[in-house]
């Protein structure tokens, strides 16, 4: 049986990895930043933890709390958009911040955190929840500031980490979910249903490999260009 931990699994995309992957038998370890939370995933089957991602003392209860357990796959999907529609004079350096630290630091440290499960489980995948507002190429209209930032710097660290856990045989890839009906998206209607995007990244997920490490792959099973 695979085993994954999803970090930000209290609703959204990552409620949805919870759903699918325990009908797909795998074991899931999963997190919500508060008790309510964590009966809620208890409730889906998953195991539940508290994990604030942004917080370094909750990351290292969380690696704490699960010590040598063995773990396939790490998904830090934790994360916020920020306001995405500010001007760049209303930016302030508190809401860069908050998003970086959520978005970037927050996943990049988990995984690190959480390196000695990922060698003790089989696949060894760490994954990183990435956005197309992550590439610089197809940026052609602007906005979401901290947003965008947040996730080229994600996918910067993600590749670097690449590279120096090939010798430990980790995969470290980036997924992208499309544009998805959640909170973060105000349910937009032109948004992908959830169980459809995380069912295409859930494909993805099956078939990676060392070889794929250091890629963004989205739903589509496409590269999504830096
Ligand atoms: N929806 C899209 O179209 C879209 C597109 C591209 C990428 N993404 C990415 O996909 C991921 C999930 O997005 P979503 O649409 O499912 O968003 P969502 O519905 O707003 O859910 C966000 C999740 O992240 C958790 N979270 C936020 N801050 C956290 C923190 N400090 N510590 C721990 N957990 C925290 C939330 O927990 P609480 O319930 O406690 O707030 C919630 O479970 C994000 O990384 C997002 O950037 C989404």
């Amino acid at each position: 049986m695979s085993s994954i931990l999803i970090a930000g699994a209290s609703r959204g995309i990552g409620r949805e990895f919870v759903r699918q992957l325990l009908e797909k038998g795998w074991r899931v370890l999963a997190t919500a930043r508060d008790q309510a939370g964590c009966a809620a995933l208890a409730e889906l089957g998953a195991e539940p933890f508290i994990l604030d991602i942004t917080d370094d003392r909750s990351i290292a209860a969380l690696a704490a709390k699960l010590g040598s357990t063995p773990l396939d796959a790490v998904l830090a999907n934790a994360g916020i958009s920020g306001d995405q529609s500010m001007p760049m004079e209303a930016v302030t350096w508190a809401e860069m911040v908050r998003v970086m630290d959520t978005n970037t630091l927050g996943a990049v440290l988990l995984v690190a955190a959480l390196k000695p499960n990922l060698l003790a489980g089989e696949r060894r995948l760490a994954l990183g929840m990435s956005s197309l507002m992550s590439s610089i190429s197809s940026n052609n209209w602007g906005t979401q500031y901290c947003y965008r930032a947040s996730k080229t710097a994600l996918n910067a660290m993600w590749r670097s980490l690449a590279d120096e856990w090939r010798v430990d045989a980790i995969t470290c890839a980036l997924l992208r979910p499309g544009f998805v009906k959640t909170d973060m998206t105000d349910h937009n209607d032109r948004g992908l249903d959830v169980d459809v995007s995380v069912a295409g990244m859930v494909r993805v997920i099956e078939q990676l490999a060392l070889a794929d490490t250091g890629r963004c792959i989205g739903f589509d099973g496409k590269d999504v260009p830096w």
